[in-house]
């Protein structure tokens, strides 16, 4: 094979992983649980190369922010060629809607498959990890785990257990944030005084997760989700110097959520490293919540989504 095109879903935590445990290998300090969506994706073309390159939305990326990514799947695949990859999502990049998961999930799955078509997925979710620890569980289909300090990620249930649970995506601001993830959780580690209790407190919060999940119960699994989210940013708003990614319109719509579910909507919300807010919620109450969404927040883009499958080629 010369060439490969290939498709992956983003990774949605419900559970956060935030901070690493091991700079150098990219282990996560925290375990995750996470939702792979469908309606959401990247898809990734690969083709041997005698230089590593990686085009996003046709435009070149830094060669320097995929080199890790690069040494270590020669290094364990045991190869000496090199890749030039072109990547296009159907969803802003960067802008915290989890593209970095979906974007490294792909080109791990793209370039190990070109090598090897028997490649597993746990060694693919590896060398995803390297390039981004949330891209480690995108090779998955349906509702994920990585856990605290894991290689790779595992599946944990499939798209089939929870059929009726609902994304909605409501996209805040479409400009690529303006620091990393990965900067903004270093600089939590080093800096926030938080940060050992959001670590003790996570594990926690992912036992309960993951049993409220196998429930299918929304909630209880709510209010962790909620508690994860908000202990992550408390690491954030507590570094110095502080990282602020959200904008007036995400603390509205986490106010909408709370008048919401007074009037009795399971409407729980979630949010990463960027202003976005994603709405978990139940098939039937999905549409009167959109309507309700869309007639608040006219300017916003909403998009629902629900489980979807793991990579796959083209
Ligand atoms: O894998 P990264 O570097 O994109 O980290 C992103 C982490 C969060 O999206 C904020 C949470 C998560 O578990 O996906």
């Amino acid at each position: 094979m010369s060439k490969i095109l290939v498709r992956t879903g983003p990774s949605l935590a419900l559970i956060k992983y935030w901070g690493k445990a091991d700079i150098a290998t990219n282990l996560p300090a925290t375990s995750s649980l996470a939702i792979t969506l469908e309606e959401l994706y990247t898809e990734t073309a690969v083709t041997l190369s005698d230089k590593d390159t990686v085009h996003i939305e046709g435009l070149l990326s830094a060669p320097e922010h995929y080199k890790p990514f690069f040494d270590n799947l020669k290094k364990k695949m045991q190869v000496n060629c090199c890749f030039e990859a072109k990547s296009y999502s159907n969803f802003p990049a960067a802008a915290g809607l989890a593209s970095s998961s979906s974007g490294f999930a792909a080109l791990a799955f793209a370039c190990a498959k070109l090598i090897d078509k028997e490649a597993s997925l746990d060694l693919i979710s590896e060398l995803a990890r390297v390039g981004s620890a949330s891209a480690a569980r995108a090779l998955f289909g349906g509702f994920t785990i990585l856990e605290r300090e894991a290689a790779h990620a595992e599946p944990l249930f499939g798209k089939e257990h929870w059929p009726a649970l609902r994304v909605i995506v409501a996209t805040v601001k479409t400009d690529a944030k303006k620091i990393s993830s990965r900067k903004a959780m270093e600089l939590a580690r080093t800096t926030s005084p938080y940060f050992p209790s959001w670590v003790k407190e996570s594990e926690t919060l992912f036992q309960e997760g993951v049993e409220a999940l196998k429930q299918r119960d929304l909630a209880r699994l709510g209010p962790l989700m909620r508690k994860s989210y908000l202990m992550m940013f408390s690491t954030m708003f507590t570094s110095s110097p502080p990282v602020l990614y959200w904008e007036p319109e995400s603390l509205s719509l986490i106010k909408e959520c709370e008048e919401l579910r007074s009037e009795g909507f399971a409407a729980w919300e979630t949010m990463d490293a960027g202003p976005q807010v994603k709405i978990f919620c139940l098939a039937e109450e999905s549409t009167p919540l959109l309507q309700r969404l869309k007639t608040r927040f006219p300017q916003l883009q909403f998009l629902l989504a629900q489980a979807g499958d793991g990579a796959r080629i083209l």
